[in-house]
């Protein structure tokens, strides 16, 4: 994503700051901030977020957290739940390959990824949110009934994540080569209206860990 660097994001984000939380000693006050007894929902890479805005406002019984690493996406992201008045999401500046530094072990309900860089030159493949690496580091905040949802544009992504995926021992299902022409309910985000609007389509799974999946990371 192309962001033009806004000088300014360190003020519109103190604007906003009522949606996010101090990172430092997060994870021994989470639930202070977040309440066990709710259902929780993750994006991991929200971009520029109206995906998850949009999930949060149609679901207000559930509680909802962005991640984004770039500090300019995450502004525009929180922009828009002020914007909306929401009052069931945060969002936090971080790396994927992190949380388990800031959010407890097995709090997510759900965890959504959604147009993840591809990273389509090998010797990077590890930075891919689906590679085992990354997938490793963000699973322990994923209940073991949860799910991953992901869904992309790209194609090889879409087809190295099944694999992977299937590796790490997760059950697929609702797999698509076209998700839009399923009955499936959608949220467009903003990378998958620019890319549908150009006739690509889109491709998405469920994967649920299995128990091959916790002996695959032990
Ligand atoms: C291609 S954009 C897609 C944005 C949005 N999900 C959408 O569909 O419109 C991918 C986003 O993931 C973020 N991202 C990539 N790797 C990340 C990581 N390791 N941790 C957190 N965010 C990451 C990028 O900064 C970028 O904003």
């Amino acid at each position: 994503m192309r962001i033009r660097k806004k000088k300014n994001a360190p003020i519109r984000f103190e604007r906003c700051a009522e949606y996010t939380a101090e990172t430092e000693g997060l994870l021994e006050r989470f639930y202070e901030i977040f309440d066990a007894e709710k259902p929780l929902e993750m994006e991991i890479g929200s971009g520029k977020g109206r995906f998850i805005a949009e999930l949060a406002e149609q679901n207000p019984q559930k509680q909802f957290i962005s991640i984004e690493r770039v500090i300019d996406c995450l502004v525009m992201a929180m922009e828009k739940a002020q914007a909306k008045e929401l009052q069931n999401i945060k969002y936090f500046c971080l790396d994927a390959g992190t949380l388990t530094e800031y959010f407890p072990a097995q709090c997510a309900d759900v965890i959504y990824l959604n147009f993840s860089d591809p990273w389509p030159k090998s010797r990077y493949a590890k930075r891919r949110l689906t590679h085992r690496r990354m997938v490793g580091a963000y699973l322990p905040l994923l209940k073991k009934e949860g799910k991953i949802c992901f869904k992309t544009d790209n194609r090889p992504l879409f087809d190295f994540s099944v694999e992977e995926f299937q590796e790490m021992g997760f059950r697929l299902e609702e797999l698509t080569y076209d998700l839009h022409s399923t009955d499936t309910p959608n949220i467009m985000t903003e990378y998958e209206e620019r890319f549908s609007a150009m006739g690509v389509p889109i491709n998405r799974f469920v994967a649920y860990p299995t128990e091959k999946t916790y002996a695959f990371f032990q």
